[in-house]
């Protein structure tokens, strides 16, 4: 039997705890100066893993001393009553920041809602003035959170990114594309040489094995195959599947973890992330807004 020695693990859950604390000393320093963090969260139906997502998101934000409101609206919901709401709550000077959950169910413009978001409260990156500054290298952007949190586990693990060839599985609008966007920038923390795999990609495999840092964002169960991973690369697990009543990731972890320099648990990888980011995103928006 293979033991993993106890550094192959990209502990999410720690670092997210370790960014927490950090938090904890701006939100004082904040609440000093007379200015409460607030966060709205706004869900349009009944999706159980979004209701899952939006209830970890309040109780960190709870933890943290960001005053969060949660607004839920039926699955019928017209996108014209969405965004009426979303211009009541940018009009709202005690919150910094507006989250919209997705996926939005069918036929509200995901594009539309997010465009609607004012850019300095969209602490979810999703607002293309946003995205536009993320492509350019702005760093005056919300990068979107679960993107930059994987950032923030690299860095943090010290695995270097600069140079590194990073191949990306998933092309996806809040993970894969502006991951790759991320890591392809001029700069410390990035430098990558990127490789961003989609569906219609030829011999994903052969990509896979070229990888020192290998992304799984596809939403396919077990997809990445220890046959896929060249010995010692680092692998990062974006996926959440439901299969049988169990969760489980882009990647086969019993078998990947026999071949991986590192890789992260999941759970306890990336989840823990995205919501550090989240509340890094919100008080920074309320920093700004002072
Ligand atoms: N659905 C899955 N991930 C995210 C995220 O980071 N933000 C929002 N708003 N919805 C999501």
């Amino acid at each position: 039997m293979t033991t993993a020695s106890p550094d192959k693990f990209i502990d999410g859950r720690a670092i997210a705890a370790l960014i927490h604390r950090e938090l904890a000393q701006r939100v004082a320093e904040l609440r000093k100066r007379g200015t409460v963090p607030g966060l709205a969260f706004v869900r349009v139906g009944e999706d159980p893993a979004s209701r899952v997502y939006v209830g970890r998101k309040e109780k960190a934000c709870a933890d943290l001393g960001i005053v969060s409101q949660t607004h839920v609206l039926p699955e019928k919901t017209p996108e014209t009553e969405l965004l009426s709401l979303i211009a009541q709550l940018n009009a709202d000077p005690r919150l910094h920041g507006i989250l919209v959950q997705a996926p939005l169910p069918k036929p509200i413009r995901e594009s539309v809602v997010y465009a609607a978001v004012l850019p300095h409260k969209d602490v979810d990156g999703f607002h293309p003035i946003n995205v536009g500054k993320l492509m350019l290298g702005d760093a005056t952007g919300f990068r979107p959170c679960t993107p930059a949190g994987i950032c923030e586990l690299l860095v943090r693990s010290q695995v270097s990114t600069d140079g590194a060839e990073v191949v990306i599985l998933g092309r996806g609008n809040i993970v894969g594309k502006p991951m790759a966007a991320l890591l392809c920038q001029k700069g410390a923390g990035a430098n990558a040489t990127v490789t961003l795999c989609h569906s219609a990609t030829r011999d994903i495999a052969a990509h896979c094995r070229r990888a020192d840092i290998l992304i799984a964002a596809l939403g396919v169960p077990e997809f990445v195959k220890a046959d896929m991973v060249r010995p010692g690369a680092v692998v990062i697990d974006v996926g959440v599947n439901r299969v049988e009543g169990r969760l489980v990731g882009d990647v086969d972890f019993a078998e990947v973890l026999k071949v991986a320099g590192k890789i992260t648990p999941n759970p306890g990888g990336v989840g823990p992330m995205t919501i550090a980011m989240l509340l890094q995103n919100t008080v920074r928006a309320a920093e700004l807004a002072l």
